[in-house]
């Protein structure tokens, strides 16, 4: 039988890395933050000055500097762009208010698509992102897209920023996030939509216990 690959798809903060996270951990699957990936190239064209909209320059950038993973004693996934790691640099306003227009690039959509479909040849993986279900993994045998209210995923990016000692506008904070939502469905190549036969789930008021719960069930329907 195929290896189990599971994507779980949705918008920003809908609570699928801290979910896919814990359900890769649990059940020692491997675990792909394609947003970082995202972020990673966001960064880079950031560094080196590139133009935003430069697709072939920052495959170039990606080529002279690939992404790679790591992990920390305390078993965090570290996130390298060639010797260096940027895994606090990629949550820093300048890349996530940049990172759409960039993840809207075609040649960098193929590149970083092609090292997902790459790493998920490892085995057992589970992966998080906008496009998993329908693009990157269209055979996983389980697909969910998570949403959940802008307020709610404001509060969530907004407490997760204070424990990563970046400071962050609320209000701010609801702008940017239903302002990344509409230019991340409304691209041209794999916009955030839902695999035809993804399960859907709404976290609003859902701890995160209650994700992973619903997923597992998910999970064991198939076997
Ligand atoms: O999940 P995140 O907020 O870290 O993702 C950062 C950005 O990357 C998000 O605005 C959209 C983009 N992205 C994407 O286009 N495709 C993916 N598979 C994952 C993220």
């Amino acid at each position: 039988m195929q290896a189990l690959q599971i994507a779980i798809d949705g918008p920003a903060s809908s609570g699928k890395s801290t979910v896919a996270k814990l359900l890769a951990k649990k059940h020692g699957y491997t675990y792909l933050d394609t947003g970082a990936m995202y972020r990673a190239a966001t960064y880079l064209a950031l560094q080196e000055g590139l133009d935003l909209e430069d697709g072939a320059g920052i495959v170039a950038a990606l080529d002279a500097a690939p992404i790679s993973f790591g992990r920390n004693t305390g078993g965090e996934q570290l996130v390298y762009v060639g010797s260096i790691d940027i895994t606090d640099a990629i949550r820093q306003p300048d890349v996530t208010q940049a990172v759409s227009t960039v993840a809207a690039l075609p040649a960098v959509r193929e590149k970083l698509v092609q090292q997902q479909q790459a790493l998920a040849q490892a085995g057992e993986i589970v992966m998080d992102g906008r496009d998993i279900g329908t693009t990157v993994l269209p055979q996983a045998q389980v697909k969910i897209f998570l949403v959940a209210s802008v307020d709610e995923r404001a509060e969530r990016r907004y407490k997760e920023n204070l424990s990563r000692g970046i400071e962050t506008d609320l209000e701010a904070l609801k702008a940017e996030i239903a302002e990344r939502d509409y230019k991340d469905s409304h691209r041209q190549v794999s916009p955030l939509k839902p695999a035809a036969d993804a399960t859907h789930f709404d976290t609003t008021g859902v701890s995160i216990d209650g994700v992973l719960a619903f997923i597992e069930s998910e999970i064991e329907k198939i076997n």
